[in-house]
């Protein structure tokens, strides 16, 4: 297969050859960078903000919070001393080590405030993305039986408080009415104290928990401790390219992994100047941050490129984006269009980077000494060894599709399912991690993504469960049964699309379509609510009553839905 290459551009003397690291990379090497490996005293967020200070670093910008008022700028001492201050509200309401603390809030610097001073007290927090809607937001605190929420004035009513029976403390940015659990967040920052006695934790220690969707079940809490800093910190280095001077942004929301892995620790613990850009998309808020802070590494997702490409060559032309230097993307396949658009208008190559909620960090990259083979999602990260699998384990050879699979354990590798052992160990084959992806790799040992072997929806780099969506839209009088599946979308990748049934005496109208629609927006996420719907007299069903999203699937693609034995054809 021909693939149009994109030359490395050796420019700089220390850039990282791949093949090199490879050979000389050792998991223990990396360790030497942490004071924990002399000191033995754990935690993340002393590594990220503290130790900077410590090692006289204390006036450098750690954060650039920009949005519609401006920017707000704040060095690693203040992120030191308001994160203290946090960790001492919590610490004053009684919340501990092991505890579950949600942030549940738009971007702001307080979001990173709040999320720090949780981690140095050693709790587990859990980021919730703001567009998350009553249920969702009950689902994720109710199975993690969730101790504090960290939100803000607008938020606050989606927060069921009286029915989560293990929340102790709403912790509220802004105005509030007073009322039982609920603690003026703003105040008592103001109040505390500056100094903390940081927690030292084991590295094998709660950190995050991330909720993410499967084809089945509800969303499921995927825990990561504290040793993710070492691949999180080693990838962010050498894949995101991390050097003194630069000034990077992601652009993911802290509500996903990619906004906490790559949005908070991989920079912080690099101790490089982290850009947040807050409010909604637009092109012009975009290119505006990238030429007014002086962004020279950029990482962000195929849907925003795409976006960003969908608004015209000469939008871009109006910004200074000279300091630009290194861009790369995650989340959803890059199409060559994307990788093109980018080397004419920017002059620049996009690195595409594979991983998960779940693999806590990096896995398939493209370094910026690799050649990039558009299409590619580059190789293995140095110290990961990954492969193509069958579904009994065994590897198979280059240009065969099969099960995208990484050899357990890896430093950031997800430790547990919240409170669900049996679906944890549902994820391997042996000692072989799978991922839920289908893949080849090809002669040069690049890795195609192919698709998901699973129902996973991604749309707009975001990940949802159909199964979430389905239980959500049988909550409506009118529908009788759903089945939700992603079509394939040429802006989103996917956008998900709902086949419905209606009960009886429900006339199929537009108007209906629309009620539904919003009912999925209102109650569960503005993301999972259905872009398109399909009203149909009867859902294909196998016998044991289960939907089969495969043919729906099928019947959207106009194509053939294969073997229909366990079909229900009653
Ligand atoms: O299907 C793959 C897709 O995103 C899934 C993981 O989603 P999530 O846990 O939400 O994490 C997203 C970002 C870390 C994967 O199973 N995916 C991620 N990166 C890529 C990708 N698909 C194609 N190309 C990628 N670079």
């Amino acid at each position: 297969m021909e693939h149009e290459i994109y030359k490395a551009v050796d420019q700089n003397p220390n850039m990282k050859n791949y093949d090199e690291t490879v050979k000389n990379f050792s998991w223990d090497d990396i360790e030497k960078n942490f004071s924990w490996s002399e000191t033995g005293k754990v935690n993340i967020a002393y590594e990220a903000i503290d130790r900077h200070v410590d090692e006289g670093y204390g006036d450098k910008v750690a954060l650039h919070y920009r949005d519609d008022n401006g920017t707000r700028s704040f060095t690693f001492k203040e992120m030191k001393e308001f994160s203290n201050k946090a960790a001492n509200v919590f610490k004053a309401h009684d919340i501990k080590k092991g505890d579950r603390v949600f942030i549940f809030m738009p971007r702001s610097p307080e979001l990173y405030f709040a999320l720090l001073g949780a981690v140095k007290i050693g709790a587990i927090v859990g980021p919730l993305f703001e567009a998350f809607m009553e249920k969702a937001v009950s689902d994720r605190l109710t199975d993690s039986e969730a101790q504090a929420v960290v939100t803000t004035t607008d938020l606050l009513p989606r927060i069921p408080v009286a029915d989560i029976d293990t929340l102790e403390h709403v912790f509220v940015v802004g105005d509030h009415e007073e009322g039982d659990k609920i603690v003026d967040f703003t105040q008592e920052i103001e109040k505390a104290t500056d100094e903390l006695e940081i927690e030292w934790v084991d590295r094998e220690d709660g950190l995050i928990l991330h909720y993410t969707s499967g084809s089945t079940g509800a969303p499921k809490g995927v825990l990561h401790v504290h040793n993710v800093m070492v691949q999180q910190f080693i990838s962010a280095k050498y894949v995101l390219d991390m050097k003194e001077d630069d000034v990077y942004w992601c652009t993911a929301d802290p509500g996903w992994v990619t906004g906490t892995a790559y949005g908070i620790f991989g920079p912080w613990l690099n101790r490089v100047t982290n850009v947040v850009v807050g409010g909604r998309f637009s092109p012009d808020a975009w290119y505006g941050a990238l030429q007014d802070l002086k962004v020279t590494i950029w990482y962000s997702a195929p849907t925003a490129f795409r976006m960003l490409m969908g608004a015209g060559d000469e939008e871009v032309k109006k910004y200074d984006l000279s300091n630009l230097r290194h861009m790369l993307s995650v989340g959803e396949p890059l199409n060559p269009e994307v990788i093109k658009w980018a080397d004419k208008v920017f002059n620049l190559r996009i690195h595409d980077t594979w991983w998960m909620t779940e693999t806590g960090a990096h896995m398939i990259v493209n370094f910026p000494s690799m050649d990039i083979k558009a299409g590619a999602m580059g190789k293995p990260l140095p110290g990961i060894e990954a492969s193509i699998i069958d579904d009994n384990g065994n590897e198979l050879p280059p240009m065969r599709m099969g099960n995208l699979a990484m050899k357990a354990p890896w430093p950031a590798m997800m430790r547990q399912i919240w409170g669900n052992r049996e679906k944890y160990e549902s994820y391997f084959i042996g000692d072989w991690y799978v991922s839920g992806d289908s893949a080849y790799v090809d002669d040069d040992g690049y890795f195609f993504f192919q698709g998901r072997v699973d129902d996973v929806i991604m749309t707009a780099g975001e990940r949802v469960g159909p199964f979430e969506i389905e239980s959500k839209l049988i909550e409506h009088e009118a529908v009788q049964e759903a089945g939700v599946i992603g079509k394939p979308d040429p802006i989103r990748g996917e956008i998900v699309k709902a086949f419905i049934a209606l009960r009886e005496g429900y006339e199929p109208t537009d108007e209906l379509k629309e009620e539904i629609r919003n009912f999925v927006k209102l109650g569960l996420a503005a993301h999972a609510a259905p872009r398109e719907i399909e009203f149909k007299d009867k859902l294909p069903k196998t016998r044991s009553g289960k939907i089969m999203r495969r043919v729906l699937k099928a019947w959207e693609l106009n194509l053939d839905a294969g073997d229909l034995s366990s079909m229900d054809n009653d």
